[in-house]
């Protein structure tokens, strides 16, 4: 059980949040070698395509053995349908755990009582907690949350329903969906809900930086850290919590990039290297690589119109020539 890792170790419980187009396979493939992330989530899928058998996203589940444990997010509206595509996945893929979305705050999602509008609709939410809790036996259910629609109280109240109808552990973003990504993740509340919780539960949003890490989970005296955008163009994030001070050098960031791209190709064919262009925004950014790397501003330019790995090598090739840097 991937949740009776919990406060096992005597070091933080380190976990990357879900995140659409990123958390995918090769990605979190990536996270796992580098080390360091106790426990993987992959990027939502809809319970009605699985239920469909569309291809397309019952292959979104597909994982490689390296990746345990890992945890697939399920998102939909009703409890039948998400209990079949839970099922569906489990027979597919067996991953360590289920986790429902219960959090995202986007239209496409929430205007069909998906996401985050569930925390509008408790009965409908223990519904499918009931339902799909049921369809996977065992295997532990996670719901990641907000603190609520418009209420940044509402998980007082909506976090007892959820635990009462078999939810294993909670995840929560310290924001209301009416707070979309504005403002500052509340990491008091997040302590609130944890006092609240009966259940583990994991602290979400802007722990960015692995330093803080030790303070988020001191302000929230959470179980354990989600890392979404943080881990981003830096997989090294979860490592880096035990290695303080430690500084990925130019040459490690190329290879790291390289063997991605690789991935990421072998998953989505050739072409598959300009939808690796996002990640390698952020693997460019600044605030990532340092903001004295000579040229940075013109190799930027380059990754985002690059299509060949060849090219991709060729843009990388000074980075991965270079010798490691002293403080690497
Ligand atoms: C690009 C992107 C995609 C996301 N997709 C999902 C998703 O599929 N499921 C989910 O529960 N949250 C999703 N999120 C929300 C994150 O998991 C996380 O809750 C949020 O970004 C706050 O954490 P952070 O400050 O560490 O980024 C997404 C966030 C981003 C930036």
């Amino acid at each position: 059980m991937w949740t009776s890792i919990l406060g096992q170790k005597n070091r933080p419980f380190l976990a990357l949040s879900p995140m659409a187009d990123m958390t995918d396979s090769p990605f979190c493939q990536i996270v796992r070698k580098i080390g360091g992330a106790d426990v993987v989530f992959r990027e939502m899928v809809s319970s009605e395509a699985i239920v469909r058998e569309n291809v397309k996203t019952l292959g979104m589940t597909d994982f490689a053995a390296a990746e345990r444990p890992i945890v697939q997010q399920i998102f939909g509206s009703d409890p039948a349908t998400m209990a079949r595509a839970a099922a569906l996945i489990m027979e597919h893929a067996a991953p360590e755990g289920i986790d429902i979305n219960m959090g995202c705050p986007v239209y496409k999602i929430t205007s069909h009582f998906n996401g985050c509008a569930l925390m509008k609709e408790p009965d409908r939410a223990a519904a499918i907690i009931r339902a799909v809790k049921h369809a996977v036996g065992p295997t532990p259910l996670s719901v990641k949350i907000r603190l609520g629609w418009s209420d940044p109280d509402e998980f007082k109240k909506f976090i007892p329903v959820i635990e009462a109808a078999g939810a294993d552990l909670i995840a929560v973003h310290g924001r209301t969906k009416a707070q979309g990504y504005g403002g500052a993740s509340d990491w008091r509340r997040i302590g609130e809900a944890k006092a609240v919780a009966r259940v583990p539960v994991l602290a979400n949003g802007d722990i960015h930086r692995p330093e803080q890490v030790a303070a988020a989970l001191e302000a929230t005296g959470a179980d354990g850290v989600l890392i979404a955008r943080g881990a981003l163009g830096n997989p090294w994030f979860f490592w880096a919590v035990a290695h303080p001070g430690a500084r990925i050098s130019l040459g490690e960031r190329a290879s790291v990039v390289l063997e991605h791209s690789r991935l990421h190709m072998a998953r989505y064919g050739e072409r598959g290297l300009v939808t690796f262009r996002k990640h390698l925004a952020w693997y460019f950014k600044a605030s990532r690589v340092g903001e004295d790397v000579p040229g940075l501003k013109q190799i930027r330019a380059e990754l985002v119109r690059v299509s060949t790995y060849d090219g991709l090598a060729e843009i990388l090739r000074p980075f991965s020539a270079r010798p490691p840097q002293p403080d690497s």
